[in-house]
């Protein structure tokens, strides 16, 4: 996970003349406690301003000149390094100025203690849309004369809440989608076990079933993954209403009645509801990887062959097109990870970029000029 931290003044003044404008030693205390024992990164200017490489961490630091070495140091000449890095690590980023802004749009966390004074500062934190964060703030440095009596807030801003939902029919990966994503952004996976459903209700699907008792255990199994998600504000799920959606079609006969035709338009509208509600993006993944053996002889929740999972896709694609804006006014982003994206990597690039991080706004302050762009 990559995270920003800084200390700023009211007008988010962070230097003056390749310095701190502040001593806050509860600050220190601070930053040193949540960075110690992990990486951290900074822009070769900061560095020369603390003279030497923070102890107990990894120490990054960023500059274009390739003859730049220093003890102890990693230098690096690009920002995708350390990206990568921060997806497997705990990265923090520390400044300065240029360096924030670049990071910026990557980041999932910023902690950024705010200082009660207006200090004449040259260099400044950049932009970012902090009512699109969660904000927690942390224990606030007391006015005294550690911190040249000024006080200051510890905050953290969190990116927006995640509730991504896995579409595909079954063979498409999505669980172990799920679960490496989950790794990836330490967002919790809900893993909505049907089985567990079947077990406790008594519930199995037998070929002979009619539509309308199949169609029942299917609202149930609604009712069922409403229950399983409904209290997660984060998470990544393998199985959403659309799945139901599109496997209640699947199953429905030729030749149906009017009146199984109404009760399963009204089943369909509750999933897409359900599905609104529920996430914040909606991402189908097609079947791109071949059914296993196994997986075509597992009958026990009927349909599952090569001809279903297509039925089940084209049926997934058609509800996705409907998903819009849920009751409350929020709208649902909904993607595609193509047929042809089978390596799990390229699958966790697109579904990175439905994830919501710090909300990056499109300008800062710049040194010269104190003003917004
Ligand atoms: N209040 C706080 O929390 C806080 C925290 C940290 C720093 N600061 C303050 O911030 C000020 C320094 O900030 P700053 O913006 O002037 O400098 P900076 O961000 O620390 O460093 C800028 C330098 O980083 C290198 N760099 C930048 N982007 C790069 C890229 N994409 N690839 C490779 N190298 C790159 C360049 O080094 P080369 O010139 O070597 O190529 C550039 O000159 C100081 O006053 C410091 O005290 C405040």
């Amino acid at each position: 996970m990559l995270k920003l931290i800084a200390a700023a003044d009211r007008a988010y003044g962070i230097g003056k003349q390749n310095a701190l404008p502040f001593k806050l030693s509860d600050d220190m205390a601070f930053f040193k406690r949540m960075t110690s024992g992990s990486i951290v990164v900074m822009g070769r200017k900061t560095f020369d301003s603390i003279g030497r490489p923070l102890p107990n961490r990894t120490n990054i630091v960023l500059t274009r000149d390739g003859n730049w070495h220093k003890p102890d140091v990693w230098a690096t000449g690009e920002i995708q390094p350390v990206i990568d890095l921060s997806n497997e690590f705990d990265v923090w980023v520390i400044g300065g100025s240029e360096i924030y802004a670049q990071f910026l749009p990557y980041a999932s966390q910023i902690y950024l203690t705010e200082v009660d004074a207006e200090l004449d500062c040259d260099t400044f934190f950049p932009c970012f849309d902090k009512s699109l964060c969660r904000v927690e703030t942390l224990e606030d440095h007391e006015a005294n004369e550690r911190n040249q009596f000024w006080l200051c807030y510890p905050q953290v801003f969190k990116g927006r809440p995640m509730r991504i939902g896995l579409i595909g029919a079954q063979g498409t990966g999505k669980t172990t989608l799920a679960k490496a994503f989950s790794a990836r952004w330490k967002t919790p996976f809900v893993e909505t076990s049907l089985s567990r459903l079947f077990k406790v209700r008594g519930l199995e699907v037998r070929s002979e079933m009619d539509f309308d008792t199949r169609l029942d255990i299917q609202r149930d199994m609604l009712d069922y993954l409403v229950e399983q998600l409904k209290n997660n504000p984060e998470m990544i799920a393998d199985r959403t209403p659309i799945d139901i959606a599109a496997y209640s079609i699947a199953i429905a006969p030729y030749g149906a009645t009017p009146e199984q035709c109404e009760r399963l338009e009204q089943h369909v509208f509750e999933c897409l509801e359900a599905a609104e509600q529920l996430f914040d993006s909606l991402v189908l993944i097609q079947p791109g990887i071949e059914l296993t053996e196994e997986d075509i002889r597992r009958t026990d929740r009927g349909l599952i062959n090569f001809v279903a999972q297509e039925r089940i896709t084209s049926s997934s694609y058609y509800l996705l097109s409907k998903v819009g804006v849920s009751k409350e006014g929020k709208s649902v982003r909904c993607g595609v990870i193509p047929l042809f994206l089978t390596e799990l990597e390229d699958r966790l690039r697109v579904l990175d970029k439905f994830t919501t991080g710090v909300t990056h706004k499109a300008c800062y302050v710049s040194a010269e000029s104190k003003t917004l762009h």
